[in-house]
């Protein structure tokens, strides 16, 4: 049974309750993380929370803990989940909170409501050329807003995005601007490969700041034997890539092997992919 966490309480999931005049259900109107723990051992914890905790920031939505508390929260309930398996997420939703009417303006005097569950996820994929899950994507133009910096609850642009490529039978969706350049993946950032260096478009307000994305840059330019550059990257350098990956929490390293149903580079998951995944898995658990 999936313990949660509503305002304070912990509680089965399937007891939780928000009102309907929640401004999360009005209007979106919150942020959230999701955060993976394997076998109890999180993956950028601290750097998860300081980024809830600056987009709560921005949207002007009170904080009421500090970065310590709120591990110590999310570790608890990590640990009151245990029967859940070995490897969990959890998911934490801080909402503006219930108002007495629908309004559009910030409402004074309400307090947040503060959601999270644990839920289990699947063991990471091996590092394995042959083995890995190999994704499939189409591309499709990025019509999601001007913020995509921040990790709002407002989900659905990018909803719309992964049903594209859902419904299509392919995993995701690659998302370009309207100059024909890169973004990220409708829930993931993405990378490219070519001659041997990796690229990934530079952070701005079109990309969400990927704490997977921050990780294997930052192990990848310690481990100094891969080149890696954050820069500009079009959607023909995309479609001629030797490797494309997209990267979250939940899909860790993701290789894409066949973009809009032809292949990527020679089709097969690349040699990058395998070092850089390597990279990553040994480095993760230091985030
Ligand atoms: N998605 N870009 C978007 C639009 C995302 O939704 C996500 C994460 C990422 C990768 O961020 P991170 O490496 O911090 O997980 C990039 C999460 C997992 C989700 O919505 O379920």
């Amino acid at each position: 049974m999936s313990i949660a966490y509503l305002n304070g309480e912990y509680l089965p999931l399937e007891e939780a309750r928000i009102s309907p005049l929640d401004r999360g259900f009005l209007f979106g109107d919150g942020i959230y993380e999701v955060i993976p723990y394997y076998n109890g051992k999180s993956v950028g914890l601290m750097p998860h929370i300081n980024r809830m905790i600056n987009g709560l920031s921005i949207i002007e939505i009170k904080n009421s803990h500090t970065a310590d508390e709120w591990k110590t929260l999310l570790d608890d309930l990590i640990a009151k989940n245990s029967d859940l398996g070995e490897n969990l997420g959890v998911y934490v939703h801080i909402s503006r909170g219930t108002d007495t009417k629908r309004n559009h303006a910030y409402p004074e005097n309400v307090e947040p409501t503060i959601f999270c569950f644990a839920f289990g996820i699947k063991s990471p994929e091996p590092a394995d050329r042959t083995k890995v899950h190999q994704y499939s994507l189409i591309s499709t133009e990025d019509l999601r807003w001007q913020r995509c910096h921040i990790k709002s609850t407002a989900l659905l642009g990018n909803v719309i995005h992964y049903q594209e490529g859902h419904s299509s039978g392919n995993d995701e969706a690659l998302l370009y601007n309207a100059k024909g350049e890169l973004t990220e993946g409708s829930s993931c950032n993405a990378f490219i490969v070519k001659d041997g260096v990796i690229s990934t478009p530079i952070q701005d307000n079109q990309i969400l700041p990927g704490i997977t994305r921050r990780i294997i840059i930052d192990s990848i330019k310690a481990d100094g034997s891969l080149k890696l550059e954050e820069r500009t990257v079009t959607m023909d350098e995309v479609r001629n890539a030797d490797e494309v990956w997209v990267t979250s929490s939940s899909k860790e390293i993701a290789p894409v092997t066949k973009l809009d149903g032809k292949p990527v580079g020679n089709g097969e998951v690349g040699e990058i992919w395998e070092k850089a995944f390597n990279i990553y898995t040994a480095a993760k658990f230091d985030y």
